[in-house]
């Protein structure tokens, strides 16, 4: 398949079925994100994947962040909330963290390492569209709180760019009609 083939085929799918994909299918999902444009060659990348029960010790962390930054913990709306984020992890066998490394030098620009971890995010996904796997790119509270952060050996200003959901699909992928490009791009200079 044509890496424009993928990209269009690409669907994130939110359900997955609890098989998890194999080791070598990880590394190959890893490998490809090193493979994403970074400036000044700082490969700003961190993967932390997690499975088995190190989701549901991170999905604790979330929950009990979650309750700290509720009013109150106590009504039946709000443990809901905390048993949802608590288990929010568990929706597929692998999730990989990918964050962002904080610039250590005046001409990196903390921006651009974030940008570049994104590219290395949409390798990610490609690449498991291309190994028959499900994906999903999700983020949430639990990206920006400093306790999740901490909990996974990050620094407060280290950016979690995102949390890669990753198995087998459980659900059929619906079709994806994106919005023209004509009508985002502005030509200038083109003379056809
Ligand atoms: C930075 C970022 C964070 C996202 N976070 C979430 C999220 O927390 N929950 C969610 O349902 N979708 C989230 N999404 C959107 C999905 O990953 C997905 O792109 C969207 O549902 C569209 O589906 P598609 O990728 O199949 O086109 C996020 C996307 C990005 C780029």
């Amino acid at each position: 398949m044509s890496v424009f083939d993928t990209i269009k085929n690409r669907r994130s799918i939110g359900k997955m079925t609890p098989e998890q994909p194999t080791y070598q299918q990880i590394e190959r999902i890893l490998e490809a994100a090193t493979h994403a444009p970074n400036h000044h060659h700082v490969e700003p990348w961190k993967f932390i994947v997690l499975t088995g029960k190190a989701r549901e010790q991170l999905g604790a962390v979330m929950a009990e962040s979650l309750a700290a930054r509720l009013e109150t913990t106590t009504s039946e709306k709000a443990q809901a909330a905390l048993n949802k984020e608590r288990n929010k992890l568990l929706r597929s066998p692998v999730v990989i963290v990918v964050a962002a490394e904080q610039p250590d030098r005046p001409e990196v620009l903390e921006i651009e390492n974030i940008e570049a971890v994104a590219a290395a995010v949409q390798n990610m996904l490609l690449t498991a569209e291309e190994l028959g796997l499900a994906c999903m790119w999700r983020t949430g509270s639990a990206a920006y709180d400093p306790h999740v952060k901490k909990w996974l050996g990050l620094t407060p200003h280290e950016h979690i760019v995102a949390f890669v959901y990753l198995g087998f699909p459980a659900i059929s992928r619906v079709e994806r009609i994106p919005t023209h490009f004509q009508k985002k791009t502005t030509w200038l200079g083109w003379e056809a």
